[in-house]
């Protein structure tokens, strides 16, 4: 066995490494072109970072071996990055937060959705120019306060998370990918964003001390009580772990979605149909979310075309993977953005086309991870795609988006890949 595998010092380069930088200053560049690139020169391939050698993985086999395979494969270094931000490594907290308020049946977390999306619908009667992903951001936070912090946040929090998340998002692949030395150089950027983080937790912690707003059933005092250990700092902890994941998983993908929706208005009217059809003037319940099929369709497309950047493994032992041994400790960078771009799996990869999913799941094995893959797979993974289903037939049963007149978007790709710039017209139906 041994003796047929190859040595990692043996794995091509990738191009465009510099001395002293190695990849970083092609990453800084234009990281999507760079990962996205990547296939081209193997299944695996070295990537060098200051400080840092990493292996990215581009064949979705691998990818899918390295998800079989939990015992050899932990954490990489990518989450630092919600270490940052939370206080500390986001590990088994959302086996709590799941149970404790995701899970949709226990916690009413699809009616606060519900309500939220409504709200903004409602505001949308004539909007001529909306910034969505702000609109989706207020929708997860709205749904946050409503079905764990019982009205708790004020619209000043609010307008104060607002203000954080652009440098909560920025730049996190890079950073998270620098050895903690350099992560930690007082740059403006870096003092900036570690502020950020420590504004946002002081944040939690003054909306924790207050009492509910409004209703008797508070579902903080019997989180805090359900807790073995730890106690509000957990539980604060939890909230902002929350708040990171929802902003820049739910609340992007929605945005992307209502994007792609206001380009293709035969799209829309097929959305729009089968509202119609299954919800006939009522609000989507958990119950008939599973014969939103098209929509659900339309939401897979999205989740492939506009995944995240980077997950990272860290080898915990010496790993043979694609015939080349691995010592213990070895990095290995996978792109989820990259693998749902390979024309080798996918025909057209940069259509939209929700039809694709006509046949059934990804084309081969490992080729579909917009929730990252194996044992740090993404926990929200489940509730994702019925909060989204339930937000957008509140947002557009009754409305209808088109494009903003002169508005451009960007792909900002920092942790998660968003939409900056999206301006919509909200119309009604
Ligand atoms: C469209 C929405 C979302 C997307 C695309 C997404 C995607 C991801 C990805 C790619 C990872 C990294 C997984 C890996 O390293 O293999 C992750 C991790 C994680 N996500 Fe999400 N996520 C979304 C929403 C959520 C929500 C709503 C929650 C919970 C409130 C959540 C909680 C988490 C947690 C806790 C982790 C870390 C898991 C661990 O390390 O054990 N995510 N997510």
């Amino acid at each position: 066995m041994l003796a047929s595998t190859s040595a990692i010092e043996d794995l091509p380069t990738a191009p465009g490494r510099l001395p002293g930088l190695g990849h970083a200053a092609a990453l800084l560049r234009s990281r999507l072109r760079f990962l996205d690139s990547l296939h081209r020169c193997g299944p695996l391939v070295r990537v060098d970072l200051p400080g840092l050698r990493c292996w990215a993985v581009t064949s979705p086999e691998l990818v899918h071996e390295i998800a079989a395979d939990a015992d050899s494969f932990g954490r990489g270094v990518s989450l630092a990055e919600e270490e940052r931000v939370a206080g500390r490594r986001a590990t088994a907290v959302h086996g709590r937060t799941r149970t404790a308020w995701s899970d949709p049946a226990a916690s009413g977390w699809l009616d606060a959705v519900r309500e939220a999306g409504a709200d903004i619908a409602r505001r949308w009667a004539d909007a001529p120019r909306v910034d969505v992903l702000r609109a989706m951001d207020e929708l997860v936070l709205s749904a946050i306060d409503r079905a764990v912090l019982a009205g708790r946040l004020g619209q000043r929090d609010t307008a104060e998370i607002h203000r954080l998340l652009p440098d909560i998002r920025r730049d996190a692949v890079l950073r998270t990918l620098l050895p903690e030395g350099l992560a930690r150089l007082p740059t403006a950027t870096h003092r900036r964003v570690a502020r950020a983080g420590r504004d946002l937790q002081s944040l939690v912690d003054d909306v924790l001390c207050r009492a509910p707003a409004r209703g008797s059933a508070d579902p903080i005092a019997a989180l805090t009580r359900g807790r073995a250990r730890g106690g509000p700092a957990d539980l604060r902890r939890d909230i902002v772990d929350t708040v990171f994941a929802t902003t820049s998983g739910t609340a992007a993908t929605l945005a992307w979605t209502l994007h792609e929706l206001a380009r293709r208005p035969e799209l829309q009217d097929r959305l729009h149909r089968e509202l119609d059809e299954v919800l006939d003037g009522g609000p989507a319940t958990a119950d008939v979310l599973d014969s939103l099929v098209r929509t659900r369709r339309i939401l897979t497309e999205v989740l492939r075309l506009y995944a995240v950047p980077l997950v990272a493994r860290r080898c915990r032992r010496e790993v043979v993977l694609g015939g080349v041994r691995f010592p213990e400790g070895s990095e290995l960078l996978c792109s989820p953005h990259a693998v749902h771009r390979d024309p080798e799996h996918y025909l057209r990869p940069d259509l939209f086309d929700p039809d694709r999913w006509l046949a059934g799941g990804a084309p081969v094995d490992g080729a579909f991870l917009p929730f990252g893959t194996g044992g740090q797979r993404c926990s929200g993974d489940q509730v994702v795609y019925r909060e989204c289903l339930v937000a957008l037939a509140a947002l557009l049963a009754r409305r209808r988006v088109v494009p903003a007149a002169g508005a451009r978007v960007r792909t900002t790709a920092g942790g998660s890949v968003v939409p900056s710039g999206l301006r919509l017209a909200v119309l009604p139906r």
